[in-house]
């Protein structure tokens, strides 16, 4: 634990001493039977009683064949690839196991596999330098040449790649999503679909409720649900995942969890960087659709849930849909007044000019796109119904941050004169998973009682052993070993959908305008004042 001066953290003074806190470990190994669990009521139960701890574990995996559809893409090259050569470098798995990569180009393995050299190379250069270890990874790729939406012998092929049907077999899907149906179709008529196989399913599902639907029951023809695995990385981020500890194994946290004691709450995911040369999907989808359907949703369940009654995957999607379900819904007025939407132009980030999103796409016509989204929203339930929830992600923004800020309320009866703004609990996920809690401390200064904020601060690259680089390892490992714990169950991306679809349609009918920001800004304007109408800031503006 560090303190530190409220609004720079330089410089930290670091003390060894860590909180102690009653800890009862659960019956199994691993990263979450390893933290504190949360036992209401005096005493834990006797080990035999406890329940099992579903979250993937760190062992070492069976051998598994995975097989890849669109393995040429941006995805496999700069995510999959890299994290499995990490994970074959930590020794989850060995050589046993086979990655299969499909896509529409006429490639050789041994062509594909030059390529993938140079891509790891590019993105996991630490690992790649050791060149027996880059061979021995590069030795389990195997490439097949397959158009998803055409029979023919490449199908077969596939198959006699494929190990017996006693092996675990897990097909990704990092396609276009039209083609996951076709691909599925493909798969069974093939009968490559055994007992021991899942699928996983790259986002994004749909583009609305309806196109979501068609394509959950494209793959639910020929996959049951529990085979089933819609990937969201953000669940995959360790700032995320400890959501759960800080909330369900700090009991003195968790009796502030409400709207008695927290004013507000805001989840931000900041990016630095424009569209890049993802401009043709960008423009369709926008903001909303990219990352708050999706990521920031499942960030405010994490933040919002009720406790789980365990860590197994079911009964988390339980509480995380409660919370879905429980969103107030969204009336074209309300949209009007609490949503804001904005497109970068051009401007100077991190020191650079960049231009604009319109000048980034490069099509030559303007675009209605939104590059930027804020949401001010309630959930009505008696522990939320009075604290706001605000949501805000763009690209092109200030800074690259990804974080959570739980405002407390202000002391009802201040003593001191002076009192400095109330305090907060910040939970930063990127670029560094940190926590930071703002607390008034005295002001040891001469003369009278000053009053000041102090923070304490926690950095998780100095309190812990840092072990995954990057959220996909720890996902295609627990896709692997069949840990769904730590993806999305169809009922939450309806509820996600329905959600979301009424702002969509406001906007078709431009009842809200799309704001210019700067590049290098944090977004429109009128941004504030949406905090502003609750009396409250946004952490940027806390901080200056
Ligand atoms: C992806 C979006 O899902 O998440 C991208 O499609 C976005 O547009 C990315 O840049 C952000 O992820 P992260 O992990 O960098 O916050």
């Amino acid at each position: 634990m560090y303190v530190v001066n409220d609004a720079a953290h330089q410089n930290p003074l670091q003390t060894r001493g860590r909180p102690s806190i009653s800890t009862a470990p659960c019956s199994c190994s691993g990263p979450f039977a390893r933290k504190p669990r949360l036992f209401y009521g005096g005493h834990p139960p006797p080990a035999d009683q406890r329940e099992p701890c579903t979250m993937a574990l760190v062992n070492r995996t069976e051998p598994f064949d995975f097989v890849i559809f669109g393995a040429t893409g941006d995805l496999t090259r700069r995510k999959l690839l890299p994290a499995f050569l990490r994970r074959f470098h930590a020794r989850e798995f060995d050589q046993e196991a086979r990655i299969i990569c499909t896509a529409r180009s006429e490639l050789t393995t041994e062509q594909f596999r030059n390529l993938c050299s140079a891509t790891l190379h590019e993105f996991a250069p630490d690992i790649a330098k050791d060149t027996e270890t880059l061979n021995q990874f590069l030795s389990l790729l195997t490439y097949v040449y397959l158009d998803a939406t055409e029979d023919g012998p490449h199908w077969q092929e596939l198959s006699a790649t494929l190990s017996d049907a006693e092996r675990t077999r897990v097909f990704y899907f990092a396609t276009a999503p039209a083609l996951y149906s076709a691909i599925c179709a493909g798969l069974s008529q093939h009968n490559l679909i055994t007992q021991h196989t899942r699928v996983v399913l790259e986002k994004p599902i749909g583009t609305d409720l309806q196109s979501a639907n068609e394509i959950n029951e494209g793959v639910g023809r020929y996959f049951s649900e529990d085979a089933i695995y819609r990937i969201d990385h953000y669940l995959g981020k360790e700032g995320v995942q400890n959501i759960l500890a800080l909330r369900f194994a700090n009991p003195a946290l968790e009796q502030l969890w409400s709207s008695e004691a927290i004013a507000h709450v805001q989840i931000t995911a900041a990016e630095t960087v424009g569209v890049g040369d993802r401009g043709s999907y960008y423009d369709k989808s926008g903001a909303l659709r990219d990352m708050v359907q999706n990521h920031l949703l499942q960030v405010l369940c994490m933040v919002a849930m009720d406790a789980p009654a365990s860590l197994r995957a079911d009964d988390l999607r339980n509480e995380k849909l409660k919370v879905l379900n429980a969103l107030r819904p969204m009336t074209p007025d309300m949209v009007r007044k609490n949503v804001i939407r904005g497109q970068y132009t051009a401007g100077r980030v991190k020191g650079e000019d960049v231009p604009g999103y319109v000048e980034d796409l490069k099509t030559g016509r303007p675009s209605d796109t939104e590059t930027f989204v804020a949401i001010r929203t309630k959930i009505r339930t008696a522990r939320w119904g009075n604290t706001p929830f605000y949501l805000r992600t763009g690209k092109r923004l200030a800074t690259k941050t990804t974080e959570i800020v739980i405002q407390f309320r202000p002391q009802v009866w201040p003593i001191f004169t002076n009192m400095p703004s109330p305090g907060r609990l910040v939970i930063r996920i990127a670029p560094h998973e940190e926590l930071s809690l703002v607390l008034a401390a005295r002001d040891p200064g001469a003369g009278g009682f000053r009053v000041r904020n102090a923070t304490l601060h926690m950095s998780y690259e100095n309190e812990f052993a840092v072990q995954y680089q990057d959220s996909y390892e720890r996902l295609l490992l627990d896709a692997v070993r069949g840990d769904p714990a730590l993806f999305i169950r169809r009922d939450e991306v309806e509820a996600s959908w329905k959600w979301v679809e009424p702002i969509l349609d406001s906007w078709r009918y431009a009842l809200t305008p799309l704001e210019p920001y700067p590049a290098g800004s944090w977004g429109p304007a009128t941004t504030r004042a949406l905090l502003a109408r609750d009396g409250a800031l946004w952490h940027e503006d806390m901080l200056t």
